[in-house]
């Protein structure tokens, strides 16, 4: 028995080198932690089991029978965050470069499927060359049995990839699919095609940084959801994210403590500027209200006009989806659009209630806007929030103009309570506009056009600049000083605690993709 012990533990020493010593130097050296090292920062200390350890691959081709490492290239299994249990692959780049091909497939497979069986968040770390590109077409296969598993497992169970170093080509499409995208500075990026053959095809000079690292995908495509600094923040973040969500969707988000105190906020009557045309950070509307220090934010450098992010009111969690005056006026485009959608609609899968703080001049203007269809994806919030049927509440801050009015989170569209703060702006349009419109003869024939037009601006305005017309109609359940805000949410959000709302019946809706 002894014997027979003895080389186990041989193999597993085995495995847990991997690539050995000098790869896993080298990979300190690009500032990377290895698969194992980045397994035993995220879960509970002793909680990871290991699962699939001498599986090797079987291919013969370009001498790969020559390197067949235990484990091929990839850690799986499974473990718990705080006590609650995850499903975890991390890519073994020290390995044949991480590279992806039919056993090492075969092992992520198991522990998505095992993860949709038992209701638990499935949690890739990928560090990968992609395919492997001597074992062909099982390559591919596997990859595309990940795809079909993380498309199915969509809406299920909440699935989050950290990026941890090269992934590219079909390889992105793992990542794309899943709920959230995490990369880290200068060490990860993320391209269908790399920098040479972009070269090749478009003549374009550009570095893997600039083509597809964490500071491009968070600020221009909106590919990440985060950009960390290194592993540890990385890693601390996954943890944090997981800490809003709950298991999966037929369960409720994990509560914080909370013992009820005074709830008024007096600070949040003094945020918004007297001039209605002044911006302000809705940031700190939003951490005025909500408990402290539990406001976090996701996407914060893409599409900034829109602020969404996790949060919790009296310990429990919430969505919050947020105009951001500070930027373009917190107009909606197509950007913040998609954003939002995509917010609402994880939120909405997985039983968070919604919280909306609504300070919007419209959508934004221009042919940029029209030629990018603002029309298919300013539907796509539209959309996201008529179809979602968790707890919602809107507070409008001070604009709600147009289109965007409807849009964000109206009572029209299924929101349960809404509130208004008395410098609020319902209307179809800003009085200076709707005066240039309604009175264009009046103003045209008038001695001095300039002065009719401010008398006629200021009669609109009377008329419709503030949130008593839509009081009366009902749109607005009440009207409440700022200060009363976060009492009122506490309140509202308890009332709909146990609310039930079921969409007609239907195979699938059609969102304006
Ligand atoms: C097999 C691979 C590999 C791959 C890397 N390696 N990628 N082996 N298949 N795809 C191996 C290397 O041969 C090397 O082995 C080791 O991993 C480390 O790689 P290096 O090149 O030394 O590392 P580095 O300089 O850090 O460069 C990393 C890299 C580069 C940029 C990722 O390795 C690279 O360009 N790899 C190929 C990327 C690629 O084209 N992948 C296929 C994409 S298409 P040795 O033994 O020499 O140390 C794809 C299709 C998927 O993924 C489709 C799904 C639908």
């Amino acid at each position: 028995m002894s014997e027979k012990i003895k080389v186990l533990e041989e193999k597993i020493a085995e495995a847990i080198l991997g690539g050995g010593q000098n790869r896993i130097d080298a990979q300190h050296k690009k500032g990377k932690l290895t698969a194992r090292e980045r397994i035993h920062f995220l879960l509970d200390q002793g909680s990871f089991q290991e699962m699939g350890q001498l599986v090797t691959h079987r291919s013969v081709n370009f001498g790969l029978d020559k390197q067949r490492f235990l484990g091929d290239g990839v850690v799986t299994g499974y473990g718990t965050i705080e006590g609650r249990l995850v499903y975890v692959f991390s890519q073994d780049f020290t390995v044949l470069g991480g590279s992806l091909a039919e056993a090492h497939a075969e092992k992520i497979v198991k522990i998505m499927d095992l993860a949709m069986k038992n209701g638990a968040p499935v949690i890739g770390l990928n560090d990968s060359g992609g395919a492997r590109i001597q074992e062909g077409v099982v390559s591919l296969g596997g990859y595309a049995d990940i795809f079909y598993r993380n498309t199915l497992a969509s809406g299920v169970i909440p699935q989050l990839s950290a990026i941890l170093g090269p992934c590219a080509g079909g390889a992105v499409y793992s990542p794309a699919l899943t709920d959230f995208i995490l990369m880290v500075e200068k060490t990860s990026y993320m391209f269908v095609t790399g920098p040479n053959v972009v070269k090749t095809v478009t003549n374009e000079e550009v570095s893997a940084e600039e083509l597809g690292g964490a500071s491009t995908h968070s600020n221009k495509s909106g590919v990440t959801h985060f950009s960390c600094k290194n592993e540890i923040e990385a890693i601390s973040s996954l943890k944090k994210l997981l800490s809003y969500v709950p298991q999966n969707c037929e369960e409720q988000a994990p509560s914080a403590p909370y013992t009820a105190s005074n709830e008024d906020r007096p600070g949040l009557n003094n945020i918004i500027p007297e001039n209605p045309n002044q911006p302000y950070d809705i940031r700190d509307v939003i951490e005025g209200t909500v408990d402290d220090d539990t406001f976090f934010e996701v996407h914060k450098n893409y599409a900034e006009n829109i602020v969404v992010g996790f949060s919790r009111l009296a310990g429990r969690s919430i969505g919050v989806v947020a105009n951001q005056p500070a930027v373009l006026a917190g107009c909606l485009d197509v950007e913040s659009s998609k954003k939002a959608a995509r917010f609402v609609r994880f939120c909405d899968a997985f039983n968070i209630p919604l919280l909306v703080f609504e300070d919007v001049p419209g959508f934004l203007p221009g042919t940029d806007q029209e030629w990018n269809a603002i029309i298919t994806n300013g539907a796509k919030l539209l959309y996201a929030f008529s179809e979602a049927t968790v707890p919602r509440v809107t507070v409008i801050t001070r604009k709600a103009y147009g289109g965007a009015y409807d849009v964000m989170n109206s009572k029209h569209i299924g929101a349960d309570m809404n509130f208004a703060w008395p410098i609020a702006e319902i209307a179809v349009m800003g009085a200076k506009g709707a005066a240039e419109i309604i009175f264009r003869k009046e103003i045209a024939s008038s001695e001095n056009p300039a002065e009719k037009h401010k008398e006629k601006e200021g009669e609109y305005a009377e008329l419709f600049a503030h949130p008593y017309n839509a009081a009366a109609r009902g749109y607005v359940d009440e009207i409440i000083k700022p200060n009363e805000t976060r009492e009122k949410l506490i309140k509202a959000f308890r009332m709909l605690e146990n609310k039930v709302d079921n969409l007609p019946r239907k195979k699938h809706g059609n969102i304006p993709l």
